[in-house]
């Protein structure tokens, strides 16, 4: 999307939309919206006072979720005005202006209209947040609202106006180059959000491990970035026996992607992206109702490749090493059994009690191969538990780990992207559920604590690196629509990591 910003009132603007974010009014009573600002006095004017009338009608209160459409005058001025509700004032946080960004952008999908304006004063970025955190938000939204995925359609092929140019317009005299950098910054992170989403909608039979490595080794062409990949045979060299494992019940070769950005600034950030492209249970299998939406297993693979993206867009004085387990998880004569013992990576040795909890068999071997790059820190993602869905729901990632500093970190990124985190204990106690008869550890620790047991199985291939895990199992795709968010995956993750990533290179 081209993103431009202008400055000074404007009210003969030529746009097809002209996008008016307003305020709830915070007194009780009838609920009206804020009155017209002043720096919409004279597109109020140019509008015969329209905009008076709306609110002293109440019929538009500004109420988040509410907006209306209006249209311009005959001759000289937007085409189209639509007023979409923030809230009240003092609640509007970020979310509210990505969530704007949303509406217009879904406003502009229903109209067919492809370019639109954001009017954008101080006067409407509110207290606290600044206009800076608000351009960033609402062109996040604009551009995540306005993704949708066509590719696999044949003969239902439809046609639509995709939005492609907006322009934020500000008041006179507003530092318009820090709002460019913002609204660029906004473009790429929800750009790369929009690349994870749609690997991750592709379906099993198309975005193989194979295709993860190929897309990946097209990010790097694309970007710079040093990409390795090992198939099986390096696998095996390299003594990568669980995802081994995992990937013997399918015909899909496994792969092993290792991405790395040079930004500079010492020791790397390590992300680790779990990538089952498909997670059929194995032997172990899972219930055939809902089994299709296992197509989003490698949505941790999908976050990982989408932050790179915008971290090669946006260059940020730190290393950056991505890596992605990639197998598919098949029944078949030569799958992993309940009941084997492996040996991972690590030398640690696993019973395999559940061919269904086959994430944290990847994520360990991957997770002991990156003590090579001694990482500052290193988080991992992963769709990980069933159980991340009854604790937290879709509204929290499950956020577990080792080291404070790195988890205040990455609380801090998820206030800042409205990818929202809720940490959960690793207490010592719970390493009792995944004490194996035979080996080391086993892979299940039942019912209890199930995301809690997952995580701390992970732990044992951290070593003493600062270490983050990430479950995304409720947040990697939306069963219902919202603001800026269709059915279908989200591409969570990216917006938390690249704000961390960014911070992180100060
Ligand atoms: N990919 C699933 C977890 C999952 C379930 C993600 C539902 C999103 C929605 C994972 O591989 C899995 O199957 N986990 C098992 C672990 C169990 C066997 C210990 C689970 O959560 O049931
Ligand atoms: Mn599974
Ligand atoms: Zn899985």
């Amino acid at each position: 999307m081209k993103i431009s910003v202008r400055a000074g009132k404007s009210p003969e603007l030529q746009t097809q939309m002209l996008v008016l974010p307003w305020y709830q009014a915070s007194t009780k009573g009838r609920g009206r919206g804020e009155a017209v600002l002043a720096s919409l006095t004279d597109l109020d004017a140019l509008l015969g006072g329209t905009l008076g009338r709306v609110v002293d009608s109440g019929d538009f209160t500004g109420k988040k979720g509410q907006s209306l459409l209006l249209y311009g005058p005959a001759e000289g001025g937007p085409a189209r005005v639509l007023l979409v509700g923030l809230g009240v004032r003092a609640d509007v946080v970020g979310e509210r202006w990505r969530e704007a960004g949303g509406h217009a952008a879904g406003q502009a999908a229903d109209l067919g209209v492809g370019e639109l304006s954001v009017h954008l004063g101080a006067e409407q970025a509110g207290t606290g947040l600044g206009v800076e955190a608000a351009t960033r938000a609402v062109v996040e939204g604009l551009v995540l609202g306005s993704w949708r995925f066509e590719e696999m359609r044949g003969k239902e092929k439809e046609t639509w106006v995709q939005l492609s140019e907006a322009t934020l317009v500000l008041d006179a005299g507003s530092a318009v180059e820090a709002i460019s950098t913002s609204a660029r910054i906004g473009e790429k992170v929800a750009s790369g959000q929009n690349f994870a989403r749609e690997l991750a909608v592709r379906p099993g039979n198309i975005a193989t491990p194979a295709f993860l490595a190929t897309t990946a080794e097209e990010l790097g062409e694309s970007f710079g970035l040093d990409v390795k990949v090992m198939g099986p045979a390096e696998l095996a060299a390299e003594g990568m026996r669980a995802i081994l494992a995992v990937a013997a019940g399918s015909a899909q070769e496994p792969r092993f992607i290792a991405l790395e950005y040079k930004g500079g600034g010492g020791e790397p950030l390590v992300l680790v992206g779990k990538g089952v492209t498909f997670d059929s249970g194995g032997l172990s299998l899972k219930s055939a109702s809902g089994m299709e939406s296992m197509k989003y297993d490698m949505s941790g693979a999908a976050a990982v490749l989408g932050a790179l993206q915008a971290i090669g867009e946006l260059k940020p004085k730190v290393n950056v090493v991505g890596l992605i387990p990639s197998v598919e998880n098949l029944p078949s004569a030569r799958a992993m059994r309940p009941g084997d013992v492996i040996e991972a990576h690590s030398g640690t040795t696993i019973e395999i009690l559940n061919t269904d909890a086959e994430g944290r068999l990847i994520l360990a071997d991957a997770l002991s191969y990156a003590a090579r790059y001694t990482p500052r820190a290193m988080v991992d993602i992963a769709t990980l538990t069933g159980a991340c869905v009854i604790a937290l729901g879709h509204e929290a990632i499950g956020m577990m780990g080792t080291n404070d500093d790195l988890l205040a970190q990455l609380d801090e990124a998820a206030d800042r992207s409205g990818e929202r985190v809720w940490e959960l204990p690793l207490w010592d106690e719970y390493r009792e559920q995944i004490k194996s008869d035979i080996a080391d550890i086993k892979n299940t620790g039942g019912r209890p604590a199930g995301t809690i047991t997952a995580a701390m199985f992970l732990r044992e291939f951290v070593g003493s690196i600062p270490w983050a895990h990430l479950d995304i199992a409720g947040t990697a795709w939306a069963n219902e629509s919202s603001a800026y968010q269709p059915k279908g995956p989200t591409g969570v993750g990216v917006r938390l990591f690249t704000e961390w990533v960014l911070r992180q290179a100060g």
